[in-house]
């Protein structure tokens, strides 16, 4: 954990558009004076929405793994009076008694990938990056892709690909990869996912490496023990009583997760009992919207 120092050096404007953002503010239900923690900060889009609302004297708190995306953060919140720090989320319990905040009165995450990580070819996240395939979050720790895709034993890699990707030709596409290997780049490996598949007549609608990419990615980053935590154990303990937990997820894995949480009537009272979806026009214009899904609780 570390927190950020101000930094000019010229990153390019982010691209990601944050999704579902008058959904976000509703449902955390924003006032002046309030603490807010943004675990996911990105390119601080919703962060920038929620620090408006909650001026004067509110104090928002900004987390994020990566490194990169927290100077896009920086730039996005200058002058705002933010706190960003260099740390998962799962942290956040450290992050505050450093900062001496016992308890806080939102917590945003909004899960996954935004789109600069995707669209830098050296992360190794998008299926036509020619750099190593790494797709770590936080590429000063823990293991890259590359490294499971080269190491592990065929039995893993199809458990990972099925549990992670729900990927129904898991077993072919480790057996392929197995006697492919050693594969260095993102391109490489979507070509032998792509060569170990059928290929069904007609458009299809997703590029077929799709679930092993995500599959990989959530391995790289433990992404589902991490959300574990952070429901199990920190928001218990960082979040005030009558406080509110925002998540945005995208895809079934992480959604079930927080729908089985929220559904602990001793813990939360869910504001959302179906998910919110984006609008068909933000659909069109945030192509990213599509798999979004927003659930909100407030804790007892
Ligand atoms: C979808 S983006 C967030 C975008 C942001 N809401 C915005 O409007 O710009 C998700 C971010 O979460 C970060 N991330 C992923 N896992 C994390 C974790 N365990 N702790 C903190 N940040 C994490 C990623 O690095 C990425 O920047």
């Amino acid at each position: 954990m570390s927190d950020t120092t101000p930094d000019d050096s010229t990153t390019t404007p982010p691209i990601h558009v944050p999704v579902l953002p008058r959904e976000v503010t509703e449902l955390l239900d924003l006032t002046p004076g309030l603490t807010v923690v943004d675990g996911t900060v990105g390119a601080g889009g919703h962060a920038r929405l929620i620090q408006e609302l909650i001026q004067p004297a509110g104090r928002l708190i900004g987390l994020d793994r990566d490194p990169m995306m927290l100077k896009h953060a920086e730039r996005a919140l200058r002058g705002s009076g933010s706190t960003l720090v260099h740390a998962g989320y799962t942290e956040l319990p450290d992050v505050l008694a450093r900062l001496q905040i016992p308890a806080v009165d939102r917590v945003l995450l909004d899960l996954g990938l935004s789109s600069d990580q995707l669209a830098d070819s050296e992360r190794g996240f998008s299926f036509d990056s020619e750099a190593a395939l790494d797709m770590r979050y936080d590429t000063t720790e823990g293991v890259p892709a590359w490294d499971i895709v080269n190491r592990a034993a065929e039995k893993e890699l199809a458990r990972i690909f099925y549990e992670y990707g729900e990927e129904r030709y898991s077993r072919r596409i480790a057996r392929r990869i197995v006697n492919q290997r050693p594969v260095a780049t993102a391109v490489e490996l979507a070509r032998i996912v792509r060569s170990a598949v059928p290929h069904p007549k007609g458009r299809q609608r997703i590029h077929p490496a799709t679930r092993v990419f995500q599959a990989l990615r959530i391995a790289a980053n433990h992404e589902l023990q991490q959300l574990e935590t952070l429901l199990d154990e920190v928001l218990p303990r960082c979040l005030k009583p009558g406080g509110r937990a925002v998540f945005i997820t995208f895809h079934s894995l992480e959604d079930r997760l927080v729908k089985q949480a929220f559904r602990d009537r001793n813990r939360w009272k869910n504001l959302t009992k179906k998910p919110l979806r984006a609008s068909a026009s933000e659909q069109r214009e945030n192509p990213r919207s599509r798999s979004a899904k927003l659930r909100a609780a407030v804790k007892l």
